[in-house]
């Protein structure tokens, strides 16, 4: 990976009373990767987002993003970057088109791109509807739609499938693909490691507003894979888990040489077992 970073956060610090819900955060974001916070609910997701974004200000240490200090965003920074967060509200009273063309008017962008987007998110046919009668993923859509409306460099999505059905989800996630394949780099929070390990070129572990892991969740993985071991499945139908030994290889090959396997896998920790390992607790 490049050195190149567009979100460079030093000693980040705020607090909610005496409370620290962000503890001395340091990280960086590179050019045109989808970078993932991880964290359960209370970790500090949201509050990193209002910082990153201008929409609040932290008591100590700095973020800066596209090279403007987070503090002193000029009004154009907005120009650059999209956000979806849970209070982006949308006109209930308008159609959906409307809205992204009300959008489309502040951000100066082509009312052209606005049909090809409604297909990209799948809202094309239903356009002419009024939002207040929108399911909650279809309005997650719409304001997803919103925020690449006038193609930011960088997206800011928090918690961008909470609530969402399987199918929605699975729309969103080859969207946030196809935004960052056309270069778009994304900064999303979750606390589905899933999600975070399906989507996530690096995560963040954030627990009780301290960042615990950084790293690819592959890297996380093998890094946290104390006990190396292998689920093996005979022809036999006999299931078997074998820690990894002389002995274990030596079964492992009499069992390819004489046909008696019928799957092998090896069992690395999932980024939910590495996040238990390292903060000594769940993510929900
Ligand atoms: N406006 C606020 N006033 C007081 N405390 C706040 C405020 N916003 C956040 N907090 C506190 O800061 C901490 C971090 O909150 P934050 O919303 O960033 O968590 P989160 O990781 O986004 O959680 P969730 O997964 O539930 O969305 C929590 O302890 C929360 O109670
Ligand atoms: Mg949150």
């Amino acid at each position: 990976m490049t050195n190149n970073p567009i979100i460079e956060v030093k000693q980040l610090y705020k607090s909610f009373g005496n409370e620290p819900a962000l503890n001395n955060l340091d990280f960086s974001v590179e050019k045109g990767e989808i970078f993932g916070f991880l964290g359960p609910s209370g970790a500090g997701k949201t509050t990193t987002i209002k910082i990153l974004t201008g929409q609040l200000n932290q008591d100590s240490g700095s973020a800066t993003v596209l090279g403007s200090n987070s503090q002193h965003f000029k009004e154009n920074i907005y120009e650059h970057i999209g956000v979806v967060t849970h209070d982006s509200g949308l006109y209930e009273n308008l159609l959906a088109y409307n809205n992204l063309v009300t959008f489309a008017r502040i951000f100066n962008s082509d009312k052209k791109s606005i049909d090809p987007l409604l297909k990209r998110v799948g809202l094309y046919n239903d356009r002419n509807k009024l939002v207040k009668k929108f399911s909650q993923g279809m309005k997650q859509r719409l304001i997803l739609a919103r925020a690449i409306l006038n193609r930011p460099e960088i997206l800011f999505l928090d918690e961008p499938t909470n609530g969402i059905d399987p199918g929605t989800t699975k729309e969103i996630h080859k969207l946030i693909f196809e935004l960052r394949d056309s270069g778009t780099t994304i900064f999303l929070t979750t606390h589905n490691m899933t999600e975070a390990t399906k989507l996530c070129d690096r995560v963040a572990l954030l627990n009780d507003g301290k960042i615990a892991e950084i790293g690819s969740p592959q890297d996380l993985s093998l890094k946290y894979n104390k006990k190396i071991q292998f689920k093996v499945l005979l022809k036999d139908n006999e299931s078997l888990k074998l820690n990894d030994s002389e002995e274990t290889r030596g079964k492992i090959n009499w069992w390819l040489e004489n046909g008696e396997l019928q799957t092998i896998h090896s069992c690395e920790p999932t980024l939910e077992d590495v996040f238990l390992q390292v903060t000594g607790r769940k993510l929900k």
